[in-house]
């Protein structure tokens, strides 16, 4: 399985970073692309520094493996911008409501967007995970836009039923929705009425 992971400049980093964990943890390939904001939220929120231009996997998850590949967000020529290379699902997390807004509206002039649209067009799962509150109209209707084209709108909204004690058991229950989406089975989070 392959899965594009694109990390936008909304809050929620860590949520991204224990996704691409999880997925190489599955034996994946993780195709990784970042915004310049992604990148300032990296930085701000977890004080991981990563050198767009000169990427280094070492510089995201703190040790190298071979199962992630780095896109710069300029590349528009890259593998990943054609319908031809075989994706199996895209992740957008954390999405800014800026990069959902030029996925609703059919953009594509970044690798991000345009990865977001030929993963819509060729009828592939897109997972959103936004993160703002308060929401505006415009964000709603954008939200509503890529549903109707056949994303999936996942909201970083970690649930409180399950009395998490740590940030990190928050963290954990936001990627295991969506790796459930992924119909990846885990063990992030304890199923209720287990
Ligand atoms: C510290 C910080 C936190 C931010 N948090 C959010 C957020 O939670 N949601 C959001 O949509 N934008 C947020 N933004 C604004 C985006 O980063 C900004 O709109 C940026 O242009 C998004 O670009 P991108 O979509 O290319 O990543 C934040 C910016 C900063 C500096």
């Amino acid at each position: 399985m392959q899965i594009i992971v694109a990390i936008t400049g909304a809050s929620g980093a860590p949520y991204a970073i224990r996704l691409i964990q999880a997925l190489v943890e599955e034996k994946l390939e993780v195709h990784v692309t970042i915004s310049a904001a992604g990148a300032r939220l990296l930085k701000h929120e977890m004080g991981i520094a990563v050198d767009l231009r000169n990427f280094s996997v070492k510089s995201l998850l703190g040790k190298t493996t071979t199962r992630v590949v780095y896109y710069h967000h300029d590349y528009i020529s890259a593998p990943i911008a054609s319908g031809t290379f075989p994706i199996d699902a895209m992740v957008v997390v954390p999405c800014s409501m800026s990069t959902l807004a030029g996925i609703a509206a059919g953009l594509g002039n970044n690798l991000i967007l345009r990865a977001a649209d030929v993963t819509l067009k060729e009828r592939r799962p897109l997972i959103l995970v936004p993160r703002e509150t308060p929401l505006g109209l415009i964000a709603i209707e954008n939200m509503a836009s890529v549903t109707r084209a056949g994303a999936c709108v996942l909201p970083a909204m970690p649930a409180l039923y399950n009395r998490p004690k740590t940030v990190q058991e928050m963290v954990d229950f936001v990627v295991g929705k969506i790796l459930d989406q992924l119909h990846i089975r885990h063990e992030l989070f304890r199923r209720w009425g287990e």
